[in-house]
């Protein structure tokens, strides 16, 4: 369950600043962009559960327009700090909804978005089901769909890479659920899980990467140069679609069209 609280909002938001961040943001930008195609200028995106937009905000930059839903009023204050230091039509071009990706759903039109994103959302939820279902239901036919969530099948990677080696030996005697890097508790889901319950709504896979396979668990990165970082990025995004790496990424990234 998500805790919203003003010291785990700003560690969040700040994260995003960092090396771990700007390697998580930046593959995820280019996952969708392959699926996007060249032409941003009026596609319709939503994110539910936006957080501060991090990642959505940027493709109101290329000209899309972007729903952000997010029910915590503290993330939806950073998005509205972040929009404020951009030109005034990128803001023109982001509307802000503050509730529940369920409470948002009733009100927002079905089948209408060229993108429906939802990243580090699922995780906090008791199934992905309703949400996965929300953002099916959004998208347009053809649209894309874009899920970013724990993997429930590296959950010792982390902590065995980092040394830890009990908590990771522990990891194996879990169900789905272990504490994350912001103090909260979190579920795991697979990618078999997740194609399986997007098939079932109407959505095909397009492709699937993992996220953090170099990265996640270094606690180094932020003193690194901006090259560094790029490369660190370039050998994330080489290794995130690939076996056997991809496969021990602490975040997995489904895309997936909604063929019905
Ligand atoms: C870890 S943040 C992720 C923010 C952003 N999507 C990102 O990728 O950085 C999780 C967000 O999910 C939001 N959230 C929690 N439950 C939600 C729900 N039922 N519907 C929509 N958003 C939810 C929280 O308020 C929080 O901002």
């Amino acid at each position: 369950m998500w805790n919203d609280n003003a010291q785990i909002v700003d560690t969040y938001v700040d994260h995003f600043g960092s090396g771990r961040g700007v390697v998580r943001e930046e593959l995820v930008d280019r996952h969708i962009l392959e699926h996007l195609g060249d032409e941003l200028d009026g596609r319709r995106i939503v994110d539910f559960g936006s957080g501060a937009g991090q990642q959505t905000i940027r493709f109101a930059e290329r000209g899309c327009h972007v729903t952000l839903v997010e029910p915590s009023p503290l993330m939806m204050d950073r998005a509205r700090a972040r929009l404020a230091e951009l030109p005034t039509e990128v803001g023109d071009r982001v509307t802000m909804v503050c509730a529940t990706a369920q409470e948002a759903a009733a009100e927002l039109p079905k089948a209408s978005f060229d993108a429906v994103l939802s990243h580090g959302v699922l995780m906090y939820l008791d199934s992905p089901v309703p949400l996965v279902t929300i953002m099916v239901e959004a998208a347009r036919p053809g649209g894309l769909v874009s899920v970013l969530t724990k993997s429930s099948e590296a959950l010792a990677a982390r902590a065995g890479f980092q040394g830890d080696f009990a908590t990771a030996l522990r990891a194996f005697e879990q169900a789905e659920t272990t504490r994350g890097w912001l103090g909260v508790d979190t579920r795991g889901d697979s990618v078999a899980g997740l194609t399986d319950c997007l098939a079932g709504l109407g959505a095909e896979r397009l492709a699937w990467h993992g996220v953090g396979v170099f990265s996640d668990h270094r606690d180094d990165l932020d003193g690194r140069s901006a090259a560094e970082l790029a490369t660190l990025v370039e050998l994330e995004y080489r290794a995130g679609r690939i076996d056997p790496y991809r496969g021990i990424a602490r975040l997995i990234h489904v895309l997936a069209r909604r063929t019905a």
